[in-house]
């Protein structure tokens, strides 16, 4: 091989190097499908991991086999041994490998869409052009909602029914495990089974509109005690006690049409459209996690919706003046 042929195998190397060094090192954090932290993100992980060394030896064998063509042996082959090679490198090896592959990603599947035991946790999610409508229902007929936030107990698998209210999203926790796409009129299923406890990120998977990509979530995995107390806490109406501002607030609320399209439950603002506010304060992220969750954001949120969501449904309250969206963003963040 002339110095030039060398030069370009190396650069390509080294190349094709970097670019797995770069695009692993995106690879840890709270939306990791290879920072596992769910039984089902855990056989993904390892099915990513079996098809990468799959695919590093068999490169490596190609390559190692044309650097030897190329180089040690450069006069022609005699017809019998290139057959053997083609027919060898050609059709038996790659579909023996590949049949292995096959069976052992199938074998994955029936795990990944296994129904969780009767009496499991079940939470109802609906996707909307942009957000995420939770609901936990309960024993008693009674639902807990809320909005663009999970929370879930650790170690036990949880049932996850899925539809949609206008097109075709898709629920993914990339930590957890596989995703499902969620469709209007049709429910579907997906079974996750958190197995360390932490705050993960889901997004919708599948292309629906101009806010697609501003339509995540926070997902917490909490250990069982923690979780009952939050449950409860979310069962029941704020207290108020301590916030002075409570009724100017909730008069502001009102007065601004708020209660139209959200609720607060123990109020008379009992809208259906948008996000259930009940607990707005305790959530993570404002604006299905576009925001962070404190009242400067909801300012913003409240007078500029379309610029941080582009398109979304919810208009602007610009007519409001700074003191009375401080005392509405005030207002609702006090709301825990
Ligand atoms: Cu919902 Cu993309």
């Amino acid at each position: 091989m002339s110095a030039h042929g060398y030069d370009l195998c190396g650069s390509l190397l080294l190349l094709s190097t970097c670019a797995m060094i770069l695009e692993l090192s995106g690879c840890t954090g709270p939306q990791s499908t290879l920072n596992p932290a769910g039984r089902g993100a855990e056989d993904i992980a390892n099915l990513f991991w079996v098809m990468s060394a799959g695919a590093v030896i068999i490169w490596s064998m190609v390559v190692g086999l044309a650097v030897y063509a190329i180089t040690l042996r450069t006069r022609p082959h005699d017809h019998q041994q290139t057959a053997i090679w083609v027919i060898g490198g050609g059709v038996i090896a790659p579909t023996v490998i590949l049949t292995c592959l096959l069976i052992y990603g199938l074998g994955l599947l029936p795990p990944l869409l296994a129904r969780a035991p009767a009496g499991s946790l079940t939470v109802d999610v609906e996707g909307h052009m942009w957000w995420w409508q939770v609901k936990y229902p309960q024993e008693d007929g009674t639902v807990i909602e809320l909005a663009n936030e999970i929370r879930i107990p650790v170690g036990q698998p949880v049932e996850f029914q899925l539809s949609s209210a206008d097109v075709i999203h898709a629920f993914w926790i990339p930590a957890l495990g596989g995703k499902m796409d969620m469709f209007p009129g049709r429910k579907t299923r997906l079974t996750l089974e958190p197995t360390r406890t932490g705050t993960f990120r889901g997004v919708c998977a599948e292309y629906c509109g101009t806010s697609h990509a501003l339509m995540n979530f926070q997902v917490v995995v909490m250990e069982q005690s923690e979780f009952d107390e939050w449950l409860e806490n979310q069962k029941s109406v704020p207290r108020w006690d301590e916030n002075d501002q409570r009724d100017e607030g909730l008069a502001l609320f009102m007065q601004a049409g708020c209660g139209a399209c959200h609720s607060l439950r123990g109020t008379e603002a009992n809208g259906t459209i948008g996000p259930d506010l009940t607990h707005a304060g305790s959530r993570l992220g404002i604006g299905a996690d576009v925001l962070p969750n404190d009242a400067d954001s909801f300012m913003r949120w409240i007078s500029h919706t379309n610029s941080v969501k582009p398109e979304v449904q919810m208009p602007e309250f610009r007519t409001l003046t700074d003191n009375e969206l401080r005392t509405l963003a005030e207002f609702l963040t006090n709301l825990k």
